[in-house]
């Protein structure tokens, strides 16, 4: 039988067990997913005692994703660009390797939710409000993807500029009091702050600008629909909720610790829906 968690502190709330369990039982498999809670002054112990332990691997959720960047034995180019780590593997010789699904699982999701030719829509420019840990994985995604030009727009302009050092020539820092101007050349725009999540103030932005083409993504995904995207379906533009990326950022750690290849659906959606 395999064996995966997710560990995290606090973790009550994560929905990963959900999403690893429909899916155990969607292909039969054996195996089980565990929630743990472990205190950041365990994080190293813990990571440590993993060869040997029965588990395969498992995701890794706040505070813990840069100390396990640091504790990998490897780590793949993408955990590296990102420097934080949200999926261990513990291979046959017990090497731990770190991979960050957040950037692929934000890609695979708009590659599900637009036409397949969206990079090629957005003129190669997307505009990113927020630089935490979230929008670094996003714009490594956007980057990889083939985008020339992203900009970075956050209250706090130094994270910004720091996030844009990541890809100099494609990744620029923005300012805040600018957004009607960027909107008018952004193809795609994405929300990675926690502006218009349930109990945070919401995102007051005026979509008016944006091109009749573009497409709008959020990563908040409680509400589902946020009133950023309300908006957007408002003027017509393609709307992209956050679900999606906590459900396509699984399917790897789920394909290395149980060997098959899971599919994102409109059942795995209904299960996770009907939790939030
Ligand atoms: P995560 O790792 O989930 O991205 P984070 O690192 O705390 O979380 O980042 C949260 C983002 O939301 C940041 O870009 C933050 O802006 P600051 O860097 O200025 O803190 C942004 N954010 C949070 N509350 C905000 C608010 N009231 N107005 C504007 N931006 C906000």
């Amino acid at each position: 039988m395999r064996r995966a968690f997710v560990v995290g502190h606090p973790i009550a709330h994560s929905r990963s067990p959900l999403i690893h369990g429909h899916w155990l039982a969607r292909h039969g498999i054996s195996g089980s997913y565990a929630r743990i809670d472990v205190a950041p002054d365990a994080f190293s112990e813990f990571v440590r005692g993993l060869p040997g332990s029965g588990f395969a691997g498992g995701n890794v959720t706040i505070p813990h994703k840069e100390a396990a960047f640091a504790l990998a034995d490897t780590l793949t180019p993408r955990a590296e660009k990102i420097g934080a780590v949200n999926t261990l593997i513990v291979g046959p010789d017990g090497r731990i390797s770190g991979d960050n699904t957040d950037a692929p699982g934000f890609i695979a999701h708009l590659d599900q939710s637009l036409s397949p030719d969206w990079p090629a829509r957005t003129g190669g420019s997307a505009l990113v409000l927020g630089a935490g840990g979230a929008a670094r994985a996003i714009v490594v995604g956007l980057a990889e993807r083939g985008l020339t030009r992203i900009r970075i727009a956050n209250r706090t302009p130094g994270r910004a500029e720091a996030l844009a050092a990541l890809a100099p020539g494609i990744t620029e820092p923005a300012e805040w009091t600018d957004l009607p101007r960027l909107m008018g050349e952004a193809g795609l725009l994405v929300n990675t702050t926690s502006l218009g999540m349930a109990g945070h103030p919401s995102l007051d932005i005026d979509l008016d600008a944006l091109p009749a083409h573009a497409a709008v993504a959020d990563i908040v995904y409680v509400p589902l629909e946020t009133p950023l995207l309300a908006a957007a379906r408002g003027r017509g533009l393609a709307a992209v909720d956050g679900l999606g990326m906590l459900l396509h950022q699984a399917v790897p750690g789920f394909e290395a610790w149980f060997g098959v290849r899971p599919v994102v659906d409109a059942a795995l959606r209904d299960v996770i829906v009907a939790d939030l």
